[in-house]
């Protein structure tokens, strides 16, 4: 890893091992261009990309056309309202109400290590792993100051950027668009990669070709959504996993994002990522800085599974952090799909005692522990223990369940307000929502306005005194309805505005103090299943809840997706009763067990009521996951076929760092009539290692692996799963 300024040529360049990141300073205005970002590259003369030598010339040699320079010139941070008609990434609102700014570069330093970003969640690195550049820039008329950053890692192909605003003149000025990273590049001809999805269906890989204009995803929904994923990529024609340039972006925020591709008249593209403008104005008071959330590039020219090695690293080194960042965490079994709200302490230490005598470790009592909460209707905000159901209280059943040797877990959504619930009977002012006007409900529900301190203090000291009032290590923090009616009672104004933004920082401070006051909590996050998996939450909890669908089957599509990004300790997996409560598919118990394998592992299901046989099979699941568990956590995740392409079959691979074992999944949809085995080709092996497959006599080298491949049985019937482990001898 390295950043250098080149004095005489006034280049900066950034290496990561493998990629190279190359900016210039250009004309007496000091305008900062892209110019390169791909394959490492030691040569840094390649200024002249920036077509400052053709027409219409940079605004010293030819001011007539300053307007054609704008909107052509490849911006490395691109301003709103002086001629780059494409989209830009900074776009303000003077007091008098006018728009349009600039960026001249002034100064810049080179930093050991990365500074954090006040307020919100960020990659980390020291001085061995990383590097940053800071980039100050100006607009002396609008009294503004930009300072970009930009950290390289050493141990990573990654390059993450942010952008900071200061206030440095005497009047305020009003932010309308803040995004934080740009690439300005000549189309190759890409297509355009994104994760799209629903409810129960999230992330589903989506690509398709770009046209010319704008493309995007997008939430404005308060949080990085099921809808669309805080990720692009752009992808040229002759990608796949293993072959091809991919240039992505991941956006570690948990609010509204816009991510998007414009091709321009001249073939140029730019991408670029940020907070979503829509219904968001930022007032900047002299002397004031604004910070905006932190953007992951990845560059590859080894196609998706380059890009995926690259995230999963970053992730694993740099983002998730706590006493669980690479522990196993205790199998649990969550009585959500197995009573709903309709359980007693009795029931829980029924499941609990079962479940405890097969091998699992920890209960979670999920929604209804709490005030009048006997559906989904009411009570959110009145975090008091129900003993109507919980008779002996909470200490009790924690104490209960202890003494079986298990732990403890519980559920909250605590950014919620029902408005049949004592807290909206004394605070109504307390919910997001336009004054005067009737909210909107979802799930009879609405959101706490967590802009007003009173409200995230209140919040806080709900969650933290049941936290305190038993042994409860683990905690799935829920958020079940999406933001709308923006309106706060207490922001003035001409701050409304800044509603959403402010909403986001504050669930980053209730986790920052959450985690500290709790250091030994397990935290996993959760949003109507996953609404808000994103790097962001990932900064607090080294586990977020994938699906409300657990049919192992839907699941294979949304782990896939997710685990383009995200690594597979992060992944919420776990096994439940069939016919699945939604889609009402009925899989083979193995099968459920294998798939959630690949993710944090735990139950979902009435352990005292399903089949004999399934329970009889959880011992030797049980047994699976401890044997398997820290290779899925730590290892390198390949994926060799994907069922949401071939229609057949899914399969992927899990290689220990070492090299020396590799644990393969292959599942089987839909059985064929007359199909012997299949022939799959592993990948991550050392060619000149000899690898057994377990429980055979098969040995074959890690080159026969990968290059010609190997045999996979046909399984007998539909939804079958198999594990397939490889060990070197
Ligand atoms: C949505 C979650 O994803 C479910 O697992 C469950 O916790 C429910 N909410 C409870 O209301």
């Amino acid at each position: 890893m390295s950043i250098t300024y080149f004095e005489n040529e006034r280049i900066f360049k950034l290496d990561t091992p493998n990629t190279s990141y190359i900016m210039g300073i250009v004309d007496e205005e000091n305008f900062l261009g892209h110019v390169y970002y791909g394959k490492r590259m030691e040569d840094y003369h390649v200024d002249y990309l920036m077509r400052t030598q053709e027409p219409p010339f940079v605004p010293s040699k030819n001011n007539r056309e300053r307007c054609s320079f704008y909107d052509t010139f490849p911006f490395e941070y691109p301003t709103a309202g002086l001629g780059d008609y494409r989209e830009s990434c900074l776009s303000i609102r003077t007091e008098g109400g006018h728009c349009g700014c600039s960026f001249s570069y002034v100064s810049h330093r080179i930093l050991e290590g990365k500074p954090s970003l006040t307020g919100l969640p960020a990659t980390f690195g020291d001085k061995d792993s990383c590097m940053t550049l800071e980039i100050t820039g100006e607009d002396k008329h609008a009294g503004m100051r930009v300072k970009l950053y930009y950290t390289a890692f050493s141990d990573t192909d990654v390059i993450t950027r942010s952008v900071k605003i200061e206030n440095m003149g005497e009047k305020p000025f009003y932010l309308t668009k803040v995004f934080s990273a740009c690439l300005d590049m000549d189309n190759q001809d890409f297509d355009m990669i994104s994760l799209h999805g629903s409810w129960a269906r999230e992330r589903h890989i989506q690509r398709k070709t770009l046209g010319y204009g704008i493309q995007n995803v997008s939430s404005f929904r308060g949080e990085s959504s099921h809808q669309d994923h805080p990720f692009l990529a752009l992808v040229t024609k002759n990608t796949t996993q293993e072959t091809g340039e991919v240039y992505a972006m991941n956006f570690v925020y948990s609010g509204n994002f816009r991510a998007q591709a414009e091709v321009s008249q001249f073939d140029g593209v730019r991408m670029s990522m940020g907070i979503h403008p829509e219904n968001f104005c930022w007032k900047l008071m002299p002397g004031e800085e604004f910070q905006a959330p932190e953007v992951v590039l990845v560059y590859s020219d080894k196609g998706l599974d380059g890009m995926t090695t690259s995230f999963h690293h970053l992730y694993k080194n740099h983002l998730i952090r706590g006493e669980y960042k690479d522990k196993k965490r205790p199998i649990l079994i969550n009585n959500w799909e197995a009573t709903y709200f309709d359980f007693t302490t009795e029931k829980l230490l029924a499941i609990a005692r079962e479940a405890s005598s097969l091998g699992i470790e920890m209960l979670v009592m999920d929604d209804g522990w709490f005030g009048k909460r006997s559906s989904d209707n009411c009570a959110l905000g009145d975090w008091v223990v129900n003993e109507e159901k919980l008779p002996g209280g909470l200490k009790y059943l924690v104490d209960e369940v202890n003494k079986l040797g298990m732990k403890f877990g519980i559920w909250f959504e605590p950014e919620m307000i029902s408005p049949d619930s004592d807290l909206y009977r004394s605070h109504p002012d307390w919910a997001i929502a336009i004054p005067g006007r009737v909210a909107t409900e979802s799930r009879q529900q609405y959101v706490l306005d967590l802009s007003r301190k009173e409200v995230v203090d209140y919040v806080y000291e709900c969650v933290a005194g049941i936290l305190r009032s038993a042994n409860i290590e683990y905690v799935k923090w829920d958020m079940n309805r999406q933001l709308t009616d923006l309106g706060s009672y207490e922001l003035p104004e001409d701050r409304q505005g800044e509603l959403y933004h402010r909403y986001v920082l504050a669930v980053y401070e209730l986790q920052d103090r959450l985690t500290k006051e709790f250091p030994h909590l397990l935290l996993e996050n959760c949003s109507g299943g996953g609404a808000r998996f994103d790097p962001g939450m990932l900064y607090f909890s080294p586990q977020i809840w994938c699906s409300d669908d657990t049919d192992a089957i839907e699941r294979l599509e949304i782990q896939e997706g997710t685990a383009l990004i995200y690594p597979l300790s992060t992944m919420g997996a776990h096994v439940s009763d069939c016919p699945n409560h939604t889609v009402g598919r009925v899989t083979p118990f193995e099968t459920r067990g294998i798939v959630a394998l690949a993710g944090t592992f735990g139950y979902e299901l009435d352990v005292t009521k399903i089949p004999k046989e399934d329970r009889d099979m959880i011992p030797e699941q049980v047994a699976m996951y401890h044997k398997y568990n820290d290779l899925v956590r730590r290892g390198d995740y390949y994926r060799i076929a994907s069922y949401s392409q071939n229609h057949k079959f899914d399969c992927w691979e899990i290689v220990s760092e070492d090299k020396g074992e590799a644990l393969v999944t292959f599942v089987q949809v839909l059985n064929r009539a007359n199909f012997k085995s299949r022939r799959i080709r592993l990948k991550g092996l050392d060619p000149r290692k000899q690898y057994r497959v377990e429980g055979t006599e098969e040995c074959y080298s890690g080159e026969a692996l990968m290059y010609a491949g190997m045999h996979i049985s046909n399984p007998w019937g539909d939804f079958k799963a198999q594990l397939i482990h490889l060990y070197s001898v």
